[in-house]
């Protein structure tokens, strides 16, 4: 079997690609990435080891130097998680999101038409669904609650969740779609929640909690994440889309507050500043299709995902330092200062 996996030098693809590695080594797998601010080819070292892996730079929008590397591979199945990720980042540059996530998927979507690939899987996420009241515990996402975007980032993810279902329905190109909650662990890019509180509570550097901290998310230790679309590849059902979530919802509060815990650091470091615009509410995955259909099971709680991430980014100081210490300095001053 030969494997693309788009945007495999950022945070969930560079999983992907070492649990792939492992669970399948007698697979190939090509990763494609453009290497924007979040991809690091640092996180692939120990992958580049490996002559069943192959990186080549390229941007998925980028027609010609896609349809040379389908072409050249020949590709049995194609996983999408390049994409511009970051919520905050769609409010300053909406536009970055569109060429990317919508464009970009559309290439890929036409490069597997072009050269026959069995599946293409779309990673998508919970986002697409908006969000849900903090005081109605009863309401989960299923796969048919209705798409209802809050920001750029997730309106760009639901336009090429779309495109995905069209070019399905229209060209029978055999697809699937996977809506993930969030998730947490190792090479998670500093910019998100946790492990911007690791690294700034490792510093004791102040802590900026969006709004009042209330806000519920529903984290995914990123190993189970990788576990489900290695399921849903082999064995889901062409043209479906499959929640994924193991029903961890916390408030962004009780995830600092267990990090600072961990770490051994005083709650005196949580500031309260300006709200993102738009900031949806509550997120929580009804997994019942996944886990009844595929037989997929997470591994991992949260209070054992957690302990394990902060002691690998306690023990993996050089590659977070590396980030923080560079241009993303500037980021920070940019979307944080005077907040
Ligand atoms: P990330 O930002 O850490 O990594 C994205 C990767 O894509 C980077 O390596 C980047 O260089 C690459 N990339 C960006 N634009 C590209 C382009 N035009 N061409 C080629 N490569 C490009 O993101 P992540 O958190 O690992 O998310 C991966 C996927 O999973 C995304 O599609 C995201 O929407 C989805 N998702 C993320 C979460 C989460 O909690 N992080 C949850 C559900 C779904
Ligand atoms: O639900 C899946 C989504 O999860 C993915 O599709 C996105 O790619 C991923 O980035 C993530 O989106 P969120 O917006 O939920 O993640 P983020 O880590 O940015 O924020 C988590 C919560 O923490 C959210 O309620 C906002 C809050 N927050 C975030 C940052 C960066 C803060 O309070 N302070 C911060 O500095």
């Amino acid at each position: 079997m030969n494997i693309l996996v788009t945007g495999g030098a950022g945070f969930i693809g560079s999983n992907f690609v070492y649990y792939m590695l492992r669970e399948h080594p007698d697979y190939r797998i090509v990763c494609i990435d453009k290497l924007t601010y979040a991809g690091n080819l640092e996180t692939l070292e120990e992958a580049l080891k490996n002559p069943n892996f192959a990186f080549v730079k390229a941007d998925i929008a980028d027609r010609e130097a896609v349809y040379a590397l389908f072409e050249k591979e020949g590709f049995d199945v194609v996983v999408n998680f390049a994409a511009e990720s970051h919520v905050d980042r769609s409010i300053e540059t909406p536009e970055l999101f569109l060429s990317t996530n919508v464009m970009g998927t559309q290439v890929l979507l036409d490069a597997s038409r072009k050269y026959g690939v069995k599946r293409y899987h779309q990673v998508s996420t919970d986002e697409v669904y908006g969000d849900l009241p903090l005081d109605r515990k009863d309401l989960f996402f299923t796969e048919t609650t209705p798409i209802h975007t809050s920001s750029p980032y997730s309106a760009s993810k639901a336009a090429a969740d779309l495109l995905v279902l069209a070019y399905h329905r229209t060209y029978k190109l055999p697809v699937t779609i996977s809506r993930c909650s969030n998730n947490y662990g190792p090479y998670h890019f500093p910019e998100k929640l946790i492990p911007l509180v690791i690294s700034r509570a490792l510093a004791d550097e102040p802590l900026p909690i969006y709004g009042k901290g209330e806000n519920v998310r529903d984290w995914l230790f990123v190993e189970d994440h990788c576990s489900a679309i290695d399921l849903i590849i082999h064995k889901g059902r062409v043209g479906e889309v499959y929640n994924i979530g193991g029903h961890n919802e916390k408030t962004n509060l009780e995830v600092v507050k267990e990090i600072l815990k961990q770490l051994g650091k005083p709650e005196s470091l949580i500031t309260y500043v300006t709200d993102r615009p738009g900031h949806d509410m509550r997120y929580a995955i009804d997994p019942t299709k996944i886990v009844t259909e595929l037989g997929w099971k997470p591994a991992h709680d949260f209070e054992s995902g957690i302990k394990y991430t902060v002691q690998w980014y306690l023990d993996n100081r050089k590659w977070w330092e590396n980030i923080v210490n560079g241009e993303y300095k500037n980021y920070y001053e940019k979307m944080y200062s005077g907040r």
